[in-house]
C-alpha cells in the first residue's frame, strides 16, 4: 500500500447486466461508500416490443458496458476486486458482464466476486449503511416473486415463491395488452392513479388456497378478457382493478404466513417495490403487528451495479473471490 494511503480506499468495482439495464458501480469496502455509480436503461430500446429482446439486449450492454467503464479509470489502482451479476437472469446479457468482469480481472489482476442478482436487490436496502438481520423480505421484480426469510448474507430461504408469472411481469404483461408500453409497472401504476378500482372485479389468485404460494397467470387472463370487452376509455379502471387485485394476492398471502411467522421486520425489494400502492397497503397490513417496513431509496429499487457492489463487500469479506477460469454463467440459479 502506498504511504499515507488509508486502509478505507480499497475499492471494489461491480458491473451488472442481469437484464436490461447496465450499469457500473464503486463502493469503498471499508466504508461502503459508493464512490461512482451509473446506469444506462434500454427501456426505450425495449418498449416498442412489449418486453425484453435478449438478443437486442445483449447488443446494447456491448455498447454501453464498455462506455461507462471508461469513465472508471482513474479508480483502477485502488480495486481489490470486480464484482459481477452471474445468476440468475437472461443467459445472453448476464455473460456481457461476466466477460467484461474477467478482462478486468486479467488486466488488472485482480479477482472476481461472482454475485447473486437477488442477493444484490436484498443489499439495495443497506446501501452505504449498515445491514440489519434477521429480515423477512418480499423480492418482487420482473423475474421474481419471492418471500425469502435472511438471517445473513449466507444464510437466506426462499419461503413461497411465484407458480408462474411475476408480479413485476403481470403489470409488463397488462401494459402490453392495452399497447401502452415497456416497462408496465410505472405505466400501470400512473393509469390507474384516481382511476375507479372497484368497477371491475377480478378474483383475487389463489384466495381459497391453504398454500402459501404466489400465481398471476389466472389474473393476467381475467385482465386480458376485460381489456378486450371494452374500450381504451375503461383501461384506467382495469388498471387500477387490476393493481388491487394483483397486490392483494401478496397481502393475502403474507397475511396468512404472519399468522405462524408474525413479522418483527419485513423488506420490500425489487424492481416493483417502487410501486406506492403496494408500499401503502403493506404499511397498512404490518401496523397491527408493530413491525417495520424496510424499503431501498426509489433509485435502487429496480436493476443497478450500486445494490451488486454493497452485496460484493460482504462476499469480499468473507473471501468468496474467485479465478476468472472459474466463474461460471447460471441463467436459472435461484438463491
Ligand atoms: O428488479 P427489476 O429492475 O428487474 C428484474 O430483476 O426483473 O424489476 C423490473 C420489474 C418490471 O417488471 C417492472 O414493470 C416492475 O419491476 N416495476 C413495477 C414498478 N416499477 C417497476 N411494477 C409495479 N409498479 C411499479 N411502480
Ligand atoms: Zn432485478
Amino acid at each position: 500500500m502506498a504511504m499515507g494511503q488509508r486502509v478505507g480506499n480499497a475499492m471494489i468495482l461491480s458491473i451488472e447486466s442481469s437484464c436490461d439495464d447496465s450499469s457500473i458501480a464503486i463502493t469503498e469496502i471499508v466504508t461502503k461508500k459508493l464512490i461512482y455509480h451509473k446506469k444506462i436503461s434500454q427501456e426505450l430500446a425495449h418498449s416498442v416490443y412489449g418486453g425484453v429482446v435478449p438478443e437486442l439486449a445483449s447488443r446494447l450492454h456491448a455498447e454501453a458496458l464498455p462506455h461507462i467503464l471508461s469513465e472508471c479509470e482513474p479508480w483502477f489502482s485502488q480495486l481489490k476486486a470486480i464484482a459481477v451479476t452471474n445468476e440468475p437472469g437472461l443467459g445472453v446479457t448476464l455473460i456481457e458482464g461476466v466477460t467484461m468482469a474477467k478482462a478486468l480481472s486479467i488486466s488488472l489482476g485482480i479477482p472476481i466476486l461472482p454475485i447473486n442478482h437477488l442477493k444484490g436487490h436484498i443489499y439495495s436496502l443497506f446501501i452505504e449503511k449498515e445491514a440489519i438481520f434477521p429480515l423477512t423480505v418480499l423480492l418482487v421484480s420482473g423475474g421474481h416473486t419471492q418471500l425469502i426469510e435472511v438471517k445473513s448474507y449466507t444464510e437466506m430461504e426462499t419461503v413461497a415463491t411465484t407458480m408462474d408469472d411475476s408480479y413485476g411481469e403481470s403489470f409488463d404483461k397488462v401494459a402490453k395488452m392495452m399497447a401502452l408500453g415497456y416497462p408496465g409497472g410505472p405505466l400501470i401504476e400512473k393509469l390507474a392513479q384516481s382511476a375507479d378500482a372497484s368497477r371491475f372485479a377480478f378474483t383475487v389468485p389463489l384466495w381459497q388456497s391453504p398454500l402459501i404460494a404466489f400465481s398471476y397467470s389466472g389474473l393476467k387472463n381475467q385482465v386480458r378478457l376485460a381489456v378486450e370487452a371494452n374500450e381504451r376509455s375503461a383501461y384506467p379502471d382495469i388498471a387500477a382493478a387490476f393493481q388491487k387485485t394483483a397486490t392483494e394476492h401478496l397481502l393475502q398471502k403474507l397475511k396468512k404466513y404472519f399468522k405462524s411467522h408474525p413479522p418483527v421486520r419485513l423488506a420490500i425489494v425489487g424492481g416493483a417495490s417502487a410501486n406506492l400502492y403496494l408500499r401503502e397497503r403493506m404499511l397498512e397490513l404490518l401496523r397491527p403487528h408493530n413491525a417495520e417496513l424496510l424499503l431501498s431509496p426509489l433509485e435502487y429499487c429496480s436493476d443497478n451495479a450500486a445494490m451488486i457492489g454493497r452485496a460484493a463487500i460482504e462476499a469480499y469479506q468473507m473471501g468468496h473471490s474467485c479465478h476468472y477460469k472459474s466463474i461460471s454463467v447460471n441463467p436459472r440459479c435461484k438463491l
